[in-house]
C-alpha cells in the first residue's frame, strides 16, 4: 500500500476481532511511528501499552466510575467550551451518522449510553495505549504528538490493523495513573484501541465526511 492509499484508508475502528497483535508488531508499530517529526527533535510523546490483563483492570475501574457517575477533576477542555457553529455541525454530524450506522434511533438514550460507555472497554480491542505528554508542554508540543499518533495509526493499518483514538480516557486520568502509574509531570491525553478490526461490524462500515478544500484552503496570490 502507498501513503496516499494508507491516509485515504484510515477511518475510526470501533469493533475488533479477539485476536491480539503480537508485541514484537506492536514494538514495530511504535518503531515507525518514532520516526515523526517534532520541533527541535524533542519527541514529546509517552506511551504506556496495556496488555489485555492491564487494560482489564483499566476497563473495571472505569466502568465502575461511568456506571455510578463518579466524575474527576478533568485536565484540558475535550473541546472549547464555545464551540463555533462549523465545528459544532460537523462535531453533530459525525455522532448522528455513527448512531444511524448502528441504527440507533434520536431519543434512544439507553443505546447511546451503552456505546459510549464501549469507549472504556477500548470497545472490544485486545491491547489499548494510553498517551501522555509532559505538562509542560503547550499546544506546540501537543501537535508534535499528534504527528506521533498519525504515524502510528497508519503503521497500524500496514500491520493490517486499526485503531481509535480516545480522548474519552482523558475524563478520568487519576483513574489511568492508578494502572499507568505515569509520574505526576505528565498528562494523559488520550488513549488508543488497537486490534484486527471486525469488518462485518456495522460501526466499522460508515466512513465521516469531509469538507471541500475550498472551506479550510486559501490560495493567496
Ligand atoms: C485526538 C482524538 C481523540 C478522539 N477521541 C475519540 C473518542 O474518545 N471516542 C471515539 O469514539 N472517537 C474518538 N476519536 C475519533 C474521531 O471521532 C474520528 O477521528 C473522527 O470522527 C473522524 O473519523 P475517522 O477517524 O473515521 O476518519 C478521536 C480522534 C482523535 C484524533
Amino acid at each position: 500500500m502507498n501513503i496516499k492509499e494508507g491516509i485515504e484508508k484510515r477511518f475510526s475502528v470501533r469493533a475488533f476481532k479477539d485476536e491480539a497483535p503480537s508485541m514484537d508488531i506492536i514494538k514495530k508499530i511504535l518503531k515507525t511511528a518514532n520516526s515523526a517529526p517534532s520541533g527541535g527533535n524533542i519527541q514529546p510523546w509517552k506511551v504506556y501499552v496495556l496488555n489485555n490483563e492491564s487494560k482489564n483492570k483499566l476497563t473495571k475501574k472505569t466502568l465502575h466510575n461511568f456506571d455510578n457517575g463518579v466524575q474527576e477533576e478533568i485536565e484540558y477542555n475535550i473541546y472549547p467550551e464555545k464551540l463555533a457553529d462549523e465545528y459544532k455541525k460537523r462535531r453533530y454530524e459525525c455522532g448522528a451518522d455513527m448512531y444511524s450506522a448502528l441504527s440507533i434511533e434520536k431519543d434512544d438514550l439507553d443505546s447511546r449510553f451503552k456505546q459510549i460507555r464501549e469507549n472504556y472497554k477500548f470497545f472490544g480491542a485486545p491491547l489499548g495505549m494510553i498517551i501522555t505528554i509532559d505538562r509542560s508542554f503547550g499546544n506546540n508540543g501537543w501537535g508534535h504528538v499528534g504527528m506521533f499518533l498519525e504515524n502510528l495509526w497508519l503503521s497500524a493499518i500496514h500491520y493490517d490493523l486499526g485503531c481509535c483514538l480516545q480522548e474519552s480516557w482523558s475524563i478520568y486520568p487519576k483513574t489511568v495513573k492508578e494502572i499507568t502509574k505515569h509520574p505526576d509531570n505528565e498528562i494523559v491525553w488520550c488513549g488508543v484501541a488497537i486490534g484486527y478490526p471486525d469488518k462485518d461490524n456495522p460501526i466499522n462500515k460508515y466512513r465521516t465526511k469531509r469538507e471541500e478544500i475550498d472551506s479550510f484552503a486559501k490560495f493567496i496570490e
